[in-house]
């Protein structure tokens, strides 16, 4: 992994000590209309964010609320949302990692019209897959994303594999504050930002809170769920220091859990990753020195505590016994026999080779960069083109190959579908994990595979939202 900028930790983790957070389930639900409809509006929204000696910031966020509310719906369900825009300009919601029809997938300009100010939409779609998904705006994503427009999507297995007490999901962002403690909005659309990592930000939070304390029993087994909100930042989290396993990629559950040994586990901007956690000496132990255990960021020299846990005594003596099975989505399998190959080259930014980049058609001379932003391309094109990375019969398979030629490592982010992942530099990966978003570092070649099975104009784009802004935004059609 390309090395990240650490944290601004100076004055920051001061305030975030004094102001520690204890609590145990996030965000309040959603209101509901009379005709059953959840009731979501994107709000223009001051919000202290580094603690009460700092002023407010001027945030946009759903139902007033940072993370906007959790939603909840068993799978199989029909989730129904009224959304409001009472934002000064327009916007649309995307529903991260549903495979979803396309008219609900919520992208302005594609998919749909975004919605004006002081208008509303109505978001209704069935959602087939179980899982840990999110909902964020996606018009202007770089900067209503960053303002705070996101929010937790939960879809419940018919056996959810643990009870709602025992069921914790992590928003996780990293904001830009200036020296006053508020988000630093002059650095949006910073076209330094846009050209090198994407926007970092220096103040982390976990469910709007920084280093909250999350109240555990030990013996008890919490199923965690961790979504990387942030724009542009990849996090490191090493689930074995406290003893957690993993069973899972954005919203697909593996067979079994995984014990990752002190490997390192990248997560880029969209991903999620849930984890299995029963605290007991051996855990606690492990991290002693903060609280009784943390969740911690290690790319920086220094770890970084993302939450802290707390772990009581049980008072009685009998642990509920767990069933683990891990719930498995319905998915085609890739048909490699007859499948259509696509290859998509990454190329562009600061320190790499820009190579010939068309946008709107015309090739792009000097100057062009600055002047329209645009500066990574797929396959030579900067953004949207007429045509479509690649058209496929509803039901083809697609073997895509993406080779990063750029100086930095990617998101890169699939439309309404869901892919395995099968090699990394030629090579196979042991496990064929089913994502939304994959990983790629620089100079690295992934190739993925899916069925095509889902009808529309769908994306492809960078999660790091800055370089989808400037260019690493693509489209693709299932007919
Ligand atoms: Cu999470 Cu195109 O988006
Ligand atoms: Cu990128």
């Amino acid at each position: 992994m390309a090395k990240l900028h650490p944290f601004n930790r100076r004055d920051f983790l001061k305030v975030a000590g004094a102001g520690l957070s204890v609590f145990t389930l996030p965000a309040l639900v959603a209101a509901k209309t009379a005709d059953g409809f959840i009731d979501l509006r994107a709000t223009k929204t001051p919000q202290r964010l580094a603690g009460e000696n700092y002023a407010a910031s001027n945030l946009w966020l759903y139902n007033d609320q940072s993370p906007g509310p959790e939603l909840r719906v068993k799978q199989g369900g029909i989730v129904r949302v009224r959304f409001t825009n009472e934002l000064d300009e327009p916007t649309s919601i995307h529903w991260h990692g549903i495979r979803i029809v396309n008219s609900m997938d919520g992208v302005s300009g594609l998919t749909q019209e975004p919605v004006k100010p002081g208008e509303a939409f109505d978001y209704v779609f069935e959602v087939h897959d179980a899982g840990t998904f999110w909902y964020h705006a996606h018009n202007k994503s770089w900067e209503q994303v960053a303002r705070g427009l996101y929010g937790s999507l939960i879809v419940e297995e018919p056996q959810p594999l643990v009870d709602r007490e025992h069921d914790i999901t992590l928003v996780i962002d990293d904001w830009r504050l200036g020296d006053d403690g508020t988000i630093d909005l002059a650095s949006l659309g910073n076209l330094g930002d846009w050209s090198h990592a994407g926007r970092l930000g220096n103040w982390l939070t976990v469910n709007g809170k920084s280093q909250p304390t999350f109240k555990l029993v030990k013996g008890e087994t919490y199923r965690l769920r961790l979504i990387n909100a942030a724009n542009a930042r990849i996090l490191q989290i090493d689930p074995s220091a406290f003893g957690a396993k993993v069973i899972g990629y954005d919203g697909f559950l593996f067979a079994e859990p995984r014990e990752t040994q002190g490997e390192v586990l990248a997560v880029t901007s969209a991903q999620r990753v849930d984890l299995l956690l029963t605290p007991d000496d051996a855990s606690v132990k492990m991290l002693n020195d903060v609280g009784d255990f943390a969740l911690q960021e290690i790319s920086s020299r220094e770890a970084l505590s993302i939450a802290l846990f707390e772990v009581k005594e049980r008072k009685s003596t009998a642990a509920p016994s767990l069933k683990l099975t891990l719930h498995q989505n319905e998915i085609a399998e890739p048909d490699m026999g007859s499948a259509k190959a696509v290859s998509l080259n990454m190329a562009g930014g600061a320190m790499g080779r820009m190579g010939q980049m068309m946008y709107r058609g015309k090739k792009m001379k000097r100057g062009d960069f600055e002047r329209t932003g645009q500066m990574w391309s797929f396959n030579g094109i900067a953004n949207l083109g007429e045509e479509p990375l690649f058209r496929a019969n509803k039901g083809e398979t697609i073997v895509l190959t993406t080779d990063n030629q750029t100086g930095w490592p990617h998101g890169i982010h699939l439309h309404g579908h869901h892919f395995q992942v099968l090699e990394l530099n030629g090579k196979p990966l042991k496990h064929r994990d089913w994502r939304d978003t994959f990983t790629i570092d620089r100079d690295e070649t992934v190739k993925i595979a899916f069925v095509a099975d889902n009808p529309g104009k769908w994306l492809l784009h960078c999660h790091m939202l800055e370089h989808a802004a400037a260019g690493m935004n693509t489209w693709f059609e299932v007919s």
